[in-house]
């Protein structure tokens, strides 16, 4: 199957690449290069393209004839909620433009699987466990143009014939591969090793939550297994009953800020000790994914825990010392 990956050279995207190719499959990746990284897709098929771009709709479409493309994984979009947050206008231009071209692309070229990469934002202030029938009420930008996205795929899916599904990852971490960690320092763990790097301690945003330690609970998903969730939701498509379906991706367990933070410094024996900070604005206290409709529905579940993500991250690090 060729599989056109928007966002391919991306951390989510060169995992995901990397088990298609393992497994037979040739994605051809479609990327502006701003984020991603071309070593990481060293030798497979890509395209320089700004999808939200003028015009880009036309150009994706030949594109996608001339590499006969079956179907599509859409991962490309800006996913910073701070700047969401102070460019609310370019984030819906950035990410509804780049979903819009790649729908209009679909129908022009009358390709009808779609892969769509949403998130747990869309539920904003959540507490505790969160069905993917809980409510979506997303509070930045960024989780804005997730949901705005769901429901625009899930409208032209209905009205045009596609088989459209929606994945809304939960905090991804880790690393399949040492040379594909992930290299934004925009999120918990990769912010501890920053810390720990410049010998100072982690910082913990608040310890004064409703939760066993105090601190924030999350659910932090390996990107191998979220990686394979495509593959599972890729292979179900052709027989997906609705037009759309959404699902989490998760783990279903929960694990705090404190247990992260402690689990890296346990592996890292030099690290100073984690400093407590003021809550950030906008954490929620406790996520965390109810994922039995996948498992139910795809026979997929997460097989790494975070040990194993620690792990895989501290491995990583090791190999790029070296
Ligand atoms: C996790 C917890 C922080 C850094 C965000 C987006 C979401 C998704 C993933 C995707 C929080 C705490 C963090 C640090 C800390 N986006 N923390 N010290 O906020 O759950 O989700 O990223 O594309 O849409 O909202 O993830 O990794 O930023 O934070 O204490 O140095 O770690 O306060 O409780 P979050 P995160």
């Amino acid at each position: 199957m060729r599989v056109l990956v928007t966002g391919g050279s991306g951390y989510i995207g060169s995992h995901l690449c990397r088990l298609l190719v393992e497994r037979g499959d040739e994605p051809v990746i479609v990327d502006d290069f701003e984020q991603g990284d071309r070593r990481r897709i060293d030798g497979m098929p890509s395209h320089e393209l700004e999808l939200a771009a003028p015009g880009a709709a036309t150009v994706l479409a030949e594109l996608m004839q001339t590499e006969a493309v079956d179907a599509v994984i859409h991962l490309a979009a800006r996913k910073q909620v701070g700047e969401s947050v102070a460019r609310p206008l370019w984030y819906h231009r950035q990410n509804l433009g780049a979903l819009t071209a790649v729908l209009e692309a679909m129908l022009a070229t009358g390709v009808r699987e779609l892969v769509f990469s949403s998130s747990a934002a869309v539920y904003g202030d959540a507490h505790g466990i969160v069905t993917e029938d809980s409510p979506t009420v997303p509070v930045n930008p960024y989780g804005e143009t997730k949901l705005a996205g769901e429901w625009l795929a899930a409208g032209v899916a209905r009205a045009e014939g596609l088989r459209v599904t929606s994945l809304r990852y939960f905090n991804v971490a880790g690393a399949g591969w040492p040379d594909l960690a992930d290299t934004a320092v925009l999120n918990l763990v990769p912010m501890v090793l920053e810390r720990i790097d410049a010998g100072e301690g982690p910082q913990i945003f608040g310890d004064d939550y409703a939760t066993d330690d105090g601190t924030c609970v999350r659910d932090y998903v390996h990107v191998r297994d979220l990686a394979e969730a495509h593959l599972a939701v890729l292979d179900a498509l052709p027989r997906q009953p609705e037009p759309h379906r959404v699902y989490n991706v998760g783990t279903g367990q929960g694990a705090s800020v404190r247990q992260v933070v402690e689990g890296i410094r346990r592996r890292l024996p030099d690290a100073p000790p984690a400093v407590t900070r003021p809550r950030r604005l906008g954490d929620p206290a406790a996520v965390v994914a109810d994922v039995s409709r996948i498992a139910d529905e795809l026979g997929w579940r997460a097989r790494h825990d975070l040990d194993d993500i620690l792990d895989s991250v501290i491995d990583a690090r090791r190999a790029e010392i070296r």
